[in-house]
């Protein structure tokens, strides 16, 4: 029925994975990660196919994303880029960012996509207002607030501002009262995100949740 919300079943989801299955060089990258303690950080092919959509539909001429990690979604959206689009991804960990510069050059993809090291919020106030179609938002959760501010400056009108993980692995689903740092930021995001006129959201109930704002 219409109406319902409900996680695909097994075979389901079976099906999906096999569709959304990534082509080389991001199949070997999750080959590479399987085993890694963080693998799980890595965005997920149902999120990666949705932002290379978004990246296309919004004009694909420049990106910025906040979280960088290894370099999965960058190399999800890269390919969706317009002839001449850039992506600018933020990473604060200088190991992490290497591992990604090194896996975007291997793949072909370092030409079109820069990794910046540092803090996010040590880079965001040099980039140009209004030059973005697009900012996905992936970093420390408490620090959302903080970069929806930026997106808001960052991000043209017309563009997108995609926020991964707005259901906090669940912890959105507990009272308020229980909210601890990381949930209160993201309940203070998604609400402000929801509730600012300058922008007009919807959460998509993808993976751990997924805040997709077109700014007006
Ligand atoms: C969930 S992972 C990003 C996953 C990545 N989008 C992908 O698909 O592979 C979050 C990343 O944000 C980085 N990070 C955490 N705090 C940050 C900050 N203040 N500024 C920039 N990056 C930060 C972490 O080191 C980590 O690599």
């Amino acid at each position: 029925m219409a109406l319902e919300r409900h996680a695909p079943d097994p075979a389901l989801a079976a099906w999906l994975d096999g569709l959304l299955a990534p082509a080389p060089p991001l199949q070997d990258l999750y080959a590479e990660m399987a085993e890694d303690e963080w693998a799980e950080m890595m965005t997920h092919p149902d999120l990666g196919r949705l932002l290379a959509v978004l990246v296309r539909a919004t004009g694909g001429r420049r990106v910025l994303e906040v979280g960088t990690f290894v370099g999965t979604s960058a190399a999800w959206m890269a390919p969706a880029l317009a002839a001449g689009g850039t992506i600018d991804t933020l990473e604060a960990d200088p190991a992490r960012a290497a591992r990604a510069a090194a896996f975007l050059e291997r793949a072909g993809l370092a030409g079109r996509v820069q990794v910046h090291t540092g803090p996010a919020l040590e880079t965001l106030p040099g980039l140009p207002d209004g030059a973005y179609d697009l900012c996905y938002l992936d970093a420390d959760k408490t620090g959302y607030p903080a970069y929806l501010d930026h997106a808001l400056r960052l991000v043209r009108p017309g563009g997108l501002i995609v926020a991964d993980n707005v259901f906090g692995g669940g912890a959105l689903g507990r009272p308020r009262g229980q909210d601890d740092a990381r949930a209160a930021a993201l309940r203070g995001y998604t609400e402000r995100a929801m509730a600012d006129p300058r922008l007009l959201t919807t959460i998509l109930t993808v993976g751990d949740g997924v805040a997709v704002s077109a700014v007006r």
